[in-house]
């Protein structure tokens, strides 16, 4: 979509909804996430795949539209994730005819080989239910004002009509667009963490130790506990550096004419961000394949010195604006899995765990390939988080 008009407006209300400081208050909703995925994987812990994109989506849910989802197979969840297939399956570049043949798009769907015009009619019903369903349904819940009431305040002083929307359409794009954002890129970022910790038992020892040290054993941990916590902090940094899910970012189009470092870059150019290669600098990160997050460390703290991961999310105004709310989503994740669980390979046959390799998905959305881990708990705590003898509440 090109950065003007009713983008422009888009990207300011996503800037003021989940800026630094405002998305702390959507820290209760990720705590409540968090604490029920710890419940799932308890329960199902071979479906731990299923369960980070299920909590992904009960928070934003809860964040975006104050909707409490049901414990399992939930009707919201399904509505946008069946959307969201859709949407994948359409933007797969050369998975139809018509990405080679564009005049095809004007043929009718009657016709055989129409394919992909039959598909795009059922798509854009999903993606209608995506925004009307949870739309429909918002909740104020309790002191949290969902996302979606605040945006009428916000767009007040913008005409939508310049932009052929009215006032309601923007808003319910905007709330869509945030479940979409943050679907496969936040959930992502946590298989690559499950990733690690069953191929480097070592750091996930270290993590642990300092959860035990930090926050003790009869507690889950919270948002205050986070600056207490660097080596969860660097583990974090590392899980988005190692495997980034948009290697290649996203396709930016330069508008006018343009220098970069003597490069003449002519207006219309098409840049693309190489974002594995900046991650993957073994100058900035020495022996970049190796998941470690001692790197990002010193003395015991986090390194203000080593390159930060930013480049994870993009670049200039374009930059991602779901940062700060993914680094949160991110970190009580991380947190309450390694104080709860242990993670490690499956074992062979003769009991000796299988070696898991880091392959990745190719494409422009890049998640680990499917991959077996034992998900095994490893204190009370995880018990009674499960059974509900621990609050979902914040502390
Ligand atoms: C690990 C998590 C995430 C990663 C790695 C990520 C990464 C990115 C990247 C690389 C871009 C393209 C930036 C550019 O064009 O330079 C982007 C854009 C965007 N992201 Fe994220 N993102 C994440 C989470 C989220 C979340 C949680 C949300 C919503 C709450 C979100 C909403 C968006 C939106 C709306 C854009 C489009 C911005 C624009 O075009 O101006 N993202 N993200």
């Amino acid at each position: 979509m090109p950065y003007g008009g009713r983008w422009r407006e888009y990207k300011r209300a996503f800037n003021q909804l989940f800026n630094q400081t405002t998305v702390r208050e959507y820290r209760p909703q990720l705590v409540k996430a968090a604490r029920y995925l710890v419940k799932r994987l308890y329960n199902k812990p071979q479906d731990f795949a299923h369960h980070i994109r299920y909590s992904f989506g009960s928070s934003i849910l809860s964040v975006v539209y104050g909707i409490q989802v049901a414990e399992e197979d939930d009707n919201y969840i399904a509505t946008v994730e069946h959307a969201l297939e859709g949407a994948e399956q359409g933007f797969r570049p050369g998975a139809f005819l018509v990405d080679f043949i564009p005049a095809l798009k004007y043929v009718p769907e009657w016709v055989p080989g129409a394919e992909f015009q039959r598909k795009a009619a059922g798509w854009k019903k999903d993606a209608e239910a995506m925004k009307d369903v949870p739309w429909q349904n918002i909740v104020k819940d309790g002191d949290h004002t969902p996302v979606a009431m605040k945006l009428s305040e916000l767009l007040s002083n913008v005409d939508a009509s310049d932009f052929g929307e009215d006032g309601d359409e923007m808003s319910r794009n905007i709330c869509a667009i945030a479940y979409a954002g943050g679907a496969d890129t936040t959930v992502g970022a946590v298989h690559c963490f499950f990733l690690a910790m069953a191929i480097y038992p070592e750091v996930q020892r270290r993590a642990q130790q300092e959860l035990t040290t930090v926050v003790g054993p009869n507690r889950m941990p919270e948002f205050s506990d986070w600056d207490s916590l660097p080596y969860i902090s660097a583990l974090c940094k590392e899980s988005m550096r190692w495997q980034p899910t948009l290697p290649l970012s996203v396709a930016h189009r330069s508008l006018e004419d343009d220098e970069y470092r003597g490069y003449f870059i002519p207006a219309g150019s098409i840049l693309i961000q190489n974002t594995w290669a900046i991650l993957h600098d073994p100058e900035k990160y020495p022996d970049p394949e190796r998941f470690n997050p001692e790197r990002f460390l010193k003395d015991g703290r986090l390194d203000p010195g080593v390159k930060d991961v930013r480049a994870a999310f993009g670049a200039g105004r374009r930059i991602c604006p779901g940062r700060y709310f993914s680094d949160m989503s991110l970190f009580i994740t991380v947190a309450s899995i390694l104080h709860t669980f242990d993670i490690s390979p499956p074992l062979d046959s003769e009991s000796r765990p299988r070696k898991i390799e880091p392959a990745m998905g190719s494409g422009s959305m890049s998640h680990p390939l499917p991959f077996e881990c034992s998900v095994k708990p490893r204190s009370k705590l995880a018990e009674a988080v499960a059974l509900g003898d621990y609050s979902t509440e914040q502390r």
